[in-house]
């Protein structure tokens, strides 16, 4: 009898296990199906590590070559490349540009190319010669241009003909430092840019021997990829091959498959749209459908035509998507995987709404950090989970931050204070093996900064996100906020140092705080500057929109300009700029002078109250 009742007790316990577990602690499923895949994958990338020849995503380009020669690679504007035509077609600018340019390995390049194939086989053919390649930023002009250039150390710099007239003007400073330029057409009329198109018709395509690329190994830099910084100009972070592969896994920890098509519509030279998009593609052997530029009104049509199964975002993918003119086949299309970040759960429950059921996959990367988060659970708003694994393999902590001196609050020993759960911090991530930071080219001074010493104990050593997270009482995590001299606009960070240093440019402008502000209906913030005004001077707001235009990208430009008497200054000689960004640019309570500028009458404008309506409203585009 009282076996029996044992017995009933046993079989009864073990039924509502999985119930109890699920109560108790409801995501340890997912949890363990995310280590386990995280596991094997990191598994994976030690075995390439340990081959006698570092085993690259080149070579697993080269793989899928053999394994599926004929199977499209890249679908770009009606036209169809398989595996091995990209192959080929990398084979020959590998040729050519070892004949033209004499390039060999641990050379490195720079491409200033658009959102074109052409791209994707520069970067292969370089990879071939065992070459580093610096991505630059298609928007950067001038003094920018010619810095991003230099900072990478390159030699040779490759730019698409549309860019031409960018290159001019930063010519005469390349010449000085003998830079071989050249541009993907016949000829070039510019004297010191040589066009080698017609060298990369005529080289063969064979194969290239990989005792080119003998040397590289997995803590080689592969890529420069640009990121604006908290100060200055923007900086080259090093990527390693390993960094490549790590970014290039997610989208198998997201789900894709070899069977998907990937939609990448975000710029190549970000991390985004190059690591996890083209690197994954070629990681997944999948086949991707590449666009020059977002555009909202042909995304679900080219999505029908492809057959598009997996989409990138940033945060305003989904908001220009939800802006479109309603359509009967808004459902109609294949799409089940988004991958990407800066979604508002606002946004997203509306798009869910109208474009059917995907799957969301919110993740926190840096370019050169050493921390990111993947939303790998069902739960909605978060950008990821820490679990044990992750929290061992990259340790790394919140810790309080004050806003106002911009940075972290340290106690009277000096050390850090972490955050509570549920309180933002800002996120440190410790720097070890196997959690690096490779640092920028050419730039210690910003590479030291980003490194936080002293944050626990005497000597310890962590970089800084520069962003504000928080994780709540369930390890879920969620960003709030990126702190100090950068914010996000259309996608793109925008570095306030440097757009005050292109305001000041200006003959009437003698000081310039430029801050970010936010304006309902639009992700991020938009570009704001308070300025004071040189002695005696007006405010000239065609001028000022002359020089902003010259030297800035669309959006980094101000759109609002603040005139104040004097800039208000902290108590460590920075400015201050939480109550200018509270405070925002409407007429009706500020005092100052406010000036907006007009896209079509090329000035900065008087912000009148009409102006400001519009733009509250969104009957003026910004
Ligand atoms: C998309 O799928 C349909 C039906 O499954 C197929 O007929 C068509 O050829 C596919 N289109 C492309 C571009 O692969
Ligand atoms: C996280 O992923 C789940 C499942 O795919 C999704 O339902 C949820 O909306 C996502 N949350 C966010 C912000 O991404």
């Amino acid at each position: 009898m009282a076996m029996y009742v044992c017995f009933t007790l046993l079989v009864a316990g073990l039924c509502v296990l999985p119930a109890l577990l699920r109560t108790l602690c409801p995501y340890l499923l997912q949890d363990c199906a995310y280590i386990l895949n995280a596991v094997r994958l990191g598994l994976r990338l030690e075995r390439y590590k340990r081959r006698a020849r570092f085993y690259s995503i080149l070579d697993c380009f080269l793989d899928a070559v053999r394994k599926h020669p004929l199977k499209p690679f890249i679908h770009f504007m009606g036209e169809t490349y398989s595996y091995s035509d990209v192959d080929r077609e990398s084979n020959k600018v590998a040729h050519a540009l070892q004949k033209v340019a004499g390039l060999k390995e641990g050379d490195t390049v720079a491409l200033f190319i658009g959102n074109e194939p052409c791209f994707i086989w520069m970067w292969l053919g370089l990879a071939k010669l065992g070459c580093a390649s610096a991505l630059l930023n298609f928007n950067i002009r001038s003094k920018s241009l010619l810095h991003c250039f230099s900072c990478c150390g390159a030699n040779v710099l490759i730019l698409s003909e549309e860019l031409c007239g960018a290159v001019q003007e930063i010519l005469p400073a390349l010449k000085e430092k003998s830079i071989s330029v050249y541009v993907l057409s016949d000829a070039c009329s510019t004297d010191g840019i040589k066009g080698i198109s017609q060298a990369i018709t005529q080289a063969p395509d064979q194969a290239l021997c990989p005792s080119l690329r003998a040397n590289v190994k997995s803590h080689s830099t592969s890529l420069y990829i640009y990121t604006s910084g908290t100060t200055g100009l923007p900086k080259a972070a090093m990527v390693t091959h390993e960094r490549v592969w790590a970014a290039s896994f997610i989208q198998a920890v997201s789900g894709v498959t070899s069977e998907d098509v990937f939609y990448l519509n975000l710029p190549l030279y970000h991390s985004a749209g190059f690591l996890i998009g083209f690197a994954g593609c070629i990681e997944r052997g999948n086949t991707l459908v590449l666009r020059r530029k977002f555009s909202a009104s042909q995304f679900w049509d080219d999505c029908r035509k492809y057959n598009v199964t997996v989409m990138q975002y940033i945060g305003e993918t989904m908001r220009y998507l939800c802006n479109t003119p309603k359509r009967d086949n808004d459902r109609d299309h294949k799409v089940k995987i988004a991958i990407g970040n800066g979604v508002r759960v606002d946004v997203w429950n509306e798009f869910l709404k109208r474009f059917g059921n995907i799957y969301i996959r919110e993740l926190y990367a840096a370019t050169e950090g050493n921390i990111g988060f993947i939303n790998y659970t069902t739960k909605v708003g978060v950008v990821g989970r820490v679990n044990f694994l992750h929290k061992k393999l990259f340790p790394h902590t919140l810790i309080k931050f004050d806003i106002e001196k911009e940075e972290p609050v340290r106690n009277a020993d000096g050390f850090c204070v972490p955050a509570a759960p549920g309180e933002p911090g800002l996120l440190v991530g410790k720097i070890t093996i196997k959690s690096p930071f490779v640092g920028y080219a050419g730039n210690k001074q910003q590479t030291e900064k980003k490194r936080l010493r002293d944050v626990f104990v005497k000597g310890d050593l962590y970089f800084n996100s520069g962003d504000l997270l928080r994780i709540d009482h369930e390890n879920f995590v969620y960003f709030q906020d990126r702190v100090g001299d950068t914010f996000r606009w259309k996608g793109e960070n925008v570095a306030t140092t440097e757009v005050s240093d292109i305001l000041t440019m200006v003959d009437c402008i003698e000081e310039a705080n430029v801050y970010g502000v936010m304006v309902k209906g639009h992700e991020g913030r938009i570009g704001m500057a308070a300025v004071v005004l040189k002695e005696g001077k007006e405010f000239d707001g065609i001028d000022t929109c002359r020089v902003v235009a010259n030297y800035l990208p669309v959006y980094a430009r101000p759109r609002f300009i603040r005139i104040q008497s004097s800039l208000e200054l902290t108590g460590t000689f920075k400015m201050k700029k939480v109550k200018l960004v509270e405070e925002g640019f409407d007429p009706a309570l500020i005092c100052d002078p406010l000036y907006f500028l007009d896209l079509v009458e090329k000035k900065y404008v008087a912000l009148t109250q009409e102006i400001y309506n519009s733009v509250i409203a969104g009957d003026i585009k910004l």
